[in-house]
């Protein structure tokens, strides 16, 4: 894209990243999971721009992202399953969708208007100096344009915007590759996974017990829409072999040779981690469908598919 944004790193990036970001400006910020388009999630008008920027259909609530704790408690009323949750995954890609604290900076646009807020504390140490360097919570949803391949590279990034978007700060690729597991404890209701992610529901339950679903129809975001991340190219899930203009992504030590494998020896948490690189090297002109073999359910399993799922899915016209 004509001007895009320039990559940015180590303190001095940080800096710029802050400055803008005080000015109401949009960066592009490195976590484990994928890159986040941030904003200060205090000024409504900057969050305003995230949607802008992204093309989002409607205003869909947003994740606060927090530095520590104690912002989080200013921002959200964490009771004590959240609590506990936080202390062990904290900071990591699970997100706590909890009531509104009375203090919370986070304004209602990015919020989408809910009583209820979605807090992350990221681990990737770039996006920890940078939330601690700004001091308050930051709007960050995926750093793609609405319902397209989130970035899991800087270069994702620089590549999908232009100036409405100041800088994006290096950090890598994604250790993840997958957005966070997001879960939901809202008083007099079960703690519930709203969206499957990088911490599976084994290792929640482990730490809380038995977790529920989201509720049919309780929240519609664009992450829990049918078709959502989703390449160029058209994707068939549970392929055995592939026709012509396909092209085959492999799972596992059965992947025939020269394909492209999300995991060749079928390790769940880096096939997660390849996902969106792979899907976005396969996506080229000519390929009609990206056939990828089955993937079990089982760990990262379940947000893997979901993703492959949504990419799959029949897409409105004109998306
Ligand atoms: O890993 C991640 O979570 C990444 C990185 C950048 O941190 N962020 C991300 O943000 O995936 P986004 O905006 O693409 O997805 C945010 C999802 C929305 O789809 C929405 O369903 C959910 O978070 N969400 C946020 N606040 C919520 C709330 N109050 N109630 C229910 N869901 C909420
Ligand atoms: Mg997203």
């Amino acid at each position: 894209m004509a001007n895009a944004p320039p990559i940015v790193r180590g303190d001095a990036g940080i800096a710029e990243a802050v400055e803008a970001l005080r000015a109401g400006k949009l960066i592009g910020m490195p976590t484990e999971t994928v890159y986040g388009l941030a904003a200060d999630a205090s000024n409504p008008n900057a969050v305003a721009r995230v949607f802008a920027a992204k093309g989002r259909p409607s205003f869909n609530p947003l994740i606060s992202h927090v530095g520590s704790l104690d912002t989080a408690l200013v921002e959200g009323q964490l009771d004590e399953r959240a609590v506990r949750l936080a202390e062990r995954f904290w900071p990591g890609p699970l997100t706590l969708v909890v009531p509104i604290g009375e203090t919370t900076r986070s304004c209602e646009l990015a919020r989408a208007g809910l009583e209820t807020i979605g807090l992350r504390m990221p681990r990737h140490s770039v996006a920890h100096a940078l939330l601690n360097a700004f001091g308050g919570p930051l709007s960050a949803p995926s750093a793609n344009l609405s319902g397209q391949l989130s970035p899991t590279r800087a270069e994702d990034v620089t590549r999908a915007f232009g100036e409405e978007v100041t800088a994006v700060v290096d950090g890598g690729p994604c250790r993840a590759g997958i957005e966070s597991t997001i879960v939901s404890a809202l008083p007099d209701d079960e703690l519930r996974i709203l969206r499957p992610g990088a911490i599976s529901r084994e290792q929640l339950e482990l730490i809380i017990g038995p977790l529920g679903d989201a509720q049919p129809g309780a929240v519609s975001a664009p992450g829990q829409l049918p078709s959502h991340y989703a390449p160029n190219a058209r994707l068939r899930m549970d392929a055995s072999d592939i026709a012509e203009n396909e092209v085959l992504l492999g799972f596992g030590p059965d992947t025939p040779e020269g394909a492209a494998n999300l995991s060749a020896a079928g390790d769940m948490i880096e096939a997660a981690a390849n996902l969106y690189r792979l899907l976005r090297a396969l996506d080229t002109e000519g390929v009609e469908t990206i056939a990828v073999m089955p993937i079990p359910e089982t760990g990262l399993g379940e947000a893997i598919n979901d993703r492959l799922r949504r990419a799959a899915a029949p897409r409105e016209i004109g998306r």
